[in-house]
């Protein structure tokens, strides 16, 4: 049984949200499904087709699995509470793996094969949060307390580097799933690879919190490592080891870039959802800016104030430590005047423009065209 040892939950309830503006989803309509008095854009349908296929072999990974340290594991990924009593909760969206079946199925591939780095790319992910949790200092997600928050920053260490090893060995059994050894070995480098990009990402996100000024081509960079990189390897990886005759390497690379222009809007939304998101993010909202992170949102205000207000911005982001209530309402302000969350919503929705442009010039089996764009319009919209 585990031991809890302190929760202590900040909502950051107080901070403002800006709830009463329109919000792009409110505006876009076009796009998505909404659900219920929340408004919320719901899931592409296709992400149930594979929902079953993907929890069944995340779970199978931590069968057996004595030590407690595991159970960190299963409280995270949503399937039991901190007393290691049964849980209900959605963990997460798991969208690396279901792109990655996707992509499997856009290259006519047997979903068997991918289905081990599909697993893979899942624990990989959740290593990421259970250390940016504690890096960003985020008490709170999916609606749960985080695991630094419950079992202390060592737990948080080393349960997060035990994951990334079950995330290695979920890999390994590509070979089992009949994956040639040759393409196993490549597509187990290319996840190195990736996973080492997404950490640089991550090192570079932290340090650019102590900066005073960064460009948006700075940031850009930024956040194709920190979360690019692992979303485009779940296309591209899905797409490399699930067809039974082999790589088809020219649409294997295709899918690729389009994972790359995906990751960047996924991340440019989940910038406005740190600032302007409601509850479903079940993050404490505002609290990026906070931290002073230097989120698609900030590194707009810092580089396009002017006046007395850009001085205010920058005292206020010379200040040691986390921002004040009242500096977050400054802060907010300073946006709000220079229409920030449309300069970031457009620069996602530019993006896109390209980004489907690929997607109907590659012919993809089936329905995953279709697919693949309504999910591109489901990550410019999404609450959560
Ligand atoms: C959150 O990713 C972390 C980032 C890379 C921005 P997701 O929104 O996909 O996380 P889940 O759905 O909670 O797993
Ligand atoms: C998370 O980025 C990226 C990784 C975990 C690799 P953020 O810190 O911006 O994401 P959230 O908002 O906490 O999910
Ligand atoms: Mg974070
Ligand atoms: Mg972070």
């Amino acid at each position: 049984m585990l031991r809890q040892i302190r929760i202590q939950i900040n909502f950051l309830n107080s901070t403002p949200t800006n709830s009463n503006r329109p919000t792009a989803s409110s505006q876009a309509g076009k796009t998505g499904q909404l659900i219920g008095a929340q408004k919320s854009p719901s899931l592409p349908a296709f992400f149930s087709r594979y929902q079953n296929r993907i929890d069944e072999a995340l779970r199978a990974e931590l069968v057996g699995l004595e030590p407690d340290m595991y159970d960190i594991h299963r409280y995270y990924m949503g399937w039991q509470e901190i007393d290691g009593s049964d849980s209900n909760s959605m963990g997460g969206k798991r969208m690396r793996p279901t792109l990655a079946m996707l992509a499997a199925d856009a290259v006519s591939g047997d979903l068997e094969r991918a289905l081990p780095i599909a697993v893979a790319l899942e624990y990989v992910h959740n290593f990421s949060l259970i250390h940016d949790d504690l890096e960003d200092m985020d008490r709170v997600r999916h609606h749960r307390p985080t695991v630094w928050a419950v079992w202390g920053e060592p737990a948080a260490i080393v349960s997060g580097n035990a994951m990334l090893k079950i995330a290695d060995a979920a890999a390994w059994k590509l070979r089992s799933a009949g994956v040639e050894e040759s393409v196993a070995l490549e597509a187990e480098a290319e996840l190195t690879s990736h996973y080492l990009r997404m950490m640089e990402g991550q090192y570079l996100d932290i340090s650019f919190e102590t900066e005073e000024s960064v460009s948006v081509d700075q940031y850009l960079d930024m956040i194709e490592r920190k979360t690019g990189a692992l979303i485009e390897a779940s296309i591209y990886l899905g797409s490399l080891v699930a067809p039974t005759a082999g790589p088809d390497r020219q649409k294997a690379t295709a899918l690729k870039s389009i994972g790359y222009e995906l990751g960047r809007i996924f991340q440019i939304r989940d910038d406005v959802l740190g600032v302007w998101g409601g509850g479903e993010t079940g993050k404490p909202v505002g609290a990026d800016i906070k931290r002073k992170k230097k989120a698609l949102p900030a590194v707009h205000a810092l580089s396009s104030s002017t006046g007395p207000s850009a001085d205010r911005l920058k005292d206020i982001f010379r200040t040691e430590g986390d921002l004040n209530e009242e500096d977050v309402h400054v802060v907010l302000e300073v946006m709000d005047n220079l229409g920030t969350q449309d300069y970031c919503q457009t620069m996602a929705e530019q993006r896109w423009v390209d980004c489907k442009r690929m997607i109907e010039s590659l012919e993809l089996s089936g329905t995953t065209a279709t697919e693949f764009t309504e999910l591109g319009e489901f990550l410019l919209i999404r609450e959560s």
